[in-house]
């Protein structure tokens, strides 16, 4: 089991587009440890999202790290180009990099943390050879493309098996799942494993607001965990 702190990651996906700067800024005063950033490119999923200047443009107003969430076809074209919009982290997906391994090399070369993203039907065994250079490896419990969706319970042993790996690198690696997390399925999830928990509908729908949605997520993950 991950002695790891839960970490909540917001993804601003469903957040106010017209105001990206003021909900930045929301999500850190709630409590939350980083905010990812959905980049999606319209090919390698449907829909279509936040450029670098958008990110640099939220940059000055909060401190948190920004994770760039890298769903694109040409990863390798646009990686400088988060990593100068202030993101500290930059997840790739595997399914998109011909050349994994120099991909992530590349981020780090960059200055940034080198992230690997599974989509579901993808095995865990394709990070293999690049647990020595990933800090973050990101497991997704939905299809990616959009916020909203049904978690994806069968993820959990997908989980187990890369805290496993983690495990054996002795690396201090983060285990991020992302989509359909709410307190309702983030205990299984970190219960398998995980210990960055990825959050959009959960954390903008609660009635009680950010902070108490933050708070609720952390508290009944780290609950799992005893
Ligand atoms: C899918 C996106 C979503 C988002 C979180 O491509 O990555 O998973 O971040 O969505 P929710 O938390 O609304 O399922």
């Amino acid at each position: 089991m991950s002695s790891r702190p839960i970490q909540i990651a917001p993804s601003v996906l469903p957040a106010d587009f017209s105001r990206l700067g003021d909900e930045c800024k929301r999500l850190e005063d709630a409590g939350v440890d980083r905010i990812q950033w959905d980049v999606m490119d319209g090919v390698f999923v449907p829909n279509l999202t936040f450029g670098p200047d958008v990110i640099h443009s939220c940059r000055a107003g909060v401190d948190v790290p920004f994770e760039a969430h890298l769903m694109v076809v040409n990863p390798d074209e646009l990686v400088h180009r988060y990593v100068e919009a202030g993101c500290e982290i930059v997840i790739v997906h595997a399914e998109a990099c011909t050349h994994l391994h120099r991909t992530l090399t590349n981020i780090r070369e960059l200055g940034a943390s080198p992230a690997v993203a599974l989509n579901p039907a993808t095995p865990s065994t394709s990070v293999r050879h690049v647990m020595d250079i990933v800090d973050l490896v990101l497991v997704m419990t939905v299809n990616p493309g959009f916020g909203g969706q049904a978690y994806i319970s069968t993820m959990e042993s997908k989980v187990a098996e890369v805290a496993a790996m983690i495990e054996l690198t002795g690396r201090d690696i983060d285990l991020e799942v992302d989509g359909g997390i709410g307190p309702s399925t983030a205990p299984a999830a970190a219960a398998a494993g995980a210990d960055v928990l990825v959050a959009g509908s959960a954390l903008f729908r609660d009635p009680k607001g950010l902070a108490h949605a933050v708070s609720e997520i952390r508290s009944v993950a780290e609950a799992a965990r005893r």
